[in-house]
């Protein structure tokens, strides 16, 4: 507390939760972008929020990323009653650590909570996705996503994530000429917060986030500023746990 009133980031949280109109900001000090601390920090702060907020038999879906690996990494028992964790979305490309199925199990590890994950073969023809989204166990799972109590989720910079994704050339040109800037759940945004491509896979989509009570954000470093900015324009979240670099840039006008 004492700390925060010196570094002036409770000014910065309160800017931004108006910004984007949030229920809840935490800023943490640094840049996640400089130093590997900082995003250990966006880790530990979600996990104590997540705490505060969680109840016995929630269903708590999250995504992949380096963030979220964070966030596993810092996760310890959550001391409630039947926590389940899913995967929000099938395999978006992501390597093995990165991937929310590989994220998902360790959280659900380390808070003592069950989970279930997805298997989704990833690029997948539309075909192959028809059927498989006929399948009993992955509608069974599908239906935990969508219906999920709590999101946890990161944000990327558009051009980043595809390229990490290895998304094929031709779309990374659509990506980039209809001016995508940030990334979340498969779905990418231009600085409006358009939706200009998206990742077709199972799992968490767009309008079912409107029915969640916690859409949860972590994404830190001032390389995501504009991504986020992008996101926040549309996006459904009501909470953002993020880093000074990435808040002093977002609040730079006020
Ligand atoms: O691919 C999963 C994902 O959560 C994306 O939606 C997001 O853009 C990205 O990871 C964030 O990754 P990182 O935390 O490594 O920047």
């Amino acid at each position: 507390q004492y700390m925060k009133e010196i570094t002036g980031l409770e000014k910065i949280e309160q800017q931004l939760k108006e910004k984007f109109n949030l229920q809840k900001v935490i800023v943490v000090p640094g840049n996640s972008d400089e130093e590997r601390r900082v995003k250990q920090e966006l880790g530990k702060a979600c996990v104590s929020f997540l705490k505060k907020v969680v109840q016995d038999h929630m269903v708590i879906a999250v995504t992949g990323g380096s963030t979220m690996s964070l966030v596993a990494e810092t996760m310890t028992p959550l001391n409630k009653k039947d926590c389940l964790f899913v995967p929000s979305r099938g395999g978006l490309g992501e390597q093995v650590e990165n991937q929310a199925n590989t994220i998902c199990a360790e959280i659900a590890k380390k808070a003592n909570g069950e989970y279930r994950l997805l298997y989704v073969p990833d690029p997948i023809s539309e075909k192959a996705y028809q059927s498989i989204i006929e399948e009993p166990a992955v509608q069974e799972i599908s239906n935990y996503i969508q219906n999920a109590d709590i999101v946890l989720h990161g944000i990327g910079d558009a051009v980043t994530m595809a390229k990490r994704r290895k998304t094929p050339d031709e779309q990374i040109q659509k990506i980039k000429e209809s001016n995508g800037v940030g990334e979340a759940f498969g779905y990418y945004f231009d600085k409006q917060g358009q939706i200009v491509h998206k990742v077709r896979t199972v799992g968490l989509q767009m309008e079912d986030l409107k029915n969640m009570e916690h859409v949860i954000a972590v994404a830190g470093g001032a390389s995501k500023a504009d991504a986020m900015e992008s996101y926040f324009k549309n996006g459904q979240s009501n909470v953002l746990i993020t880093d000074e670099a990435a808040a002093r840039l977002l609040t730079a006008s006020y």
